[in-house]
């Protein structure tokens, strides 16, 4: 990440015209699991529970975030940041910014992460997610998911 950096942080909703460079990120951040670039256009068009917002550095997206909102039950789809902006905050600014988004209309919000994933679950842990189930052999390759969870409310 660029020290001392002049330019805008901001996070806003994805675009289409953003896809391609979500894309990229995904490539690189998801190895034997990354979606397709039909998967992202598809849920930006069709799917109306989904939210996806990106966040950018000047005119570089560097991150993205998607959730799906069912009546009050938000579910993380998708978070990933560009791999050279890593382990400057901004997973967990995406993180912050999503669950006060979803906490208008939603209770709890939940997600599913690979176990060996220390550094998602550090992120979600440090948000105040905390774990529920094991879904077995979730992933593609086999892997199981551990099912995270975070209450909206302030109660
Ligand atoms: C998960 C991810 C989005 C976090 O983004 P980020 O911008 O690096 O997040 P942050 O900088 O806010 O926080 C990263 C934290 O993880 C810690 N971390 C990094 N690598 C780690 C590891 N191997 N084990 C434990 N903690 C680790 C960092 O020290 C930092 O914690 P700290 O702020 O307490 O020091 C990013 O790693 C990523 O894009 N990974 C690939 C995609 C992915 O796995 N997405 C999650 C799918 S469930």
């Amino acid at each position: 990440m660029e020290k001392q950096s002049n330019k805008a942080l901001e996070i806003r909703k994805m675009s289409i015209e953003d896809v391609q460079e979500v894309y990229k990120i995904e490539n690189q951040s998801f190895t034997n699991s990354s979606w397709s670039l039909e998967a992202f256009y598809h849920e930006l068009e069709k799917n109306e529970f989904a939210h996806y917002f990106v966040v950018s550095l000047g005119e570089k997206i560097i991150g993205y975030c998607g959730i799906w909102i069912v009546i009050d039950q938000a579910q993380i789809t998708t978070i990933s940041v560009d791999e050279s902006y890593r382990s400057n905050g901004i997973g967990q600014l995406l993180l912050e910014y999503v669950m006060n988004y979803a906490s208008t209309t939603c209770t709890t919000m939940s997600l599913e992460v690979r176990i060996e994933n220390k550094a998602a679950r550090h992120v979600y842990e440090k948000a105040g997610f905390t774990y529920g189930g094991v879904r077995k052999n979730y992933y593609g390759d086999g892997e199981d998911a551990k099912v995270m969870w975070v209450s909206l409310k302030n109660d």
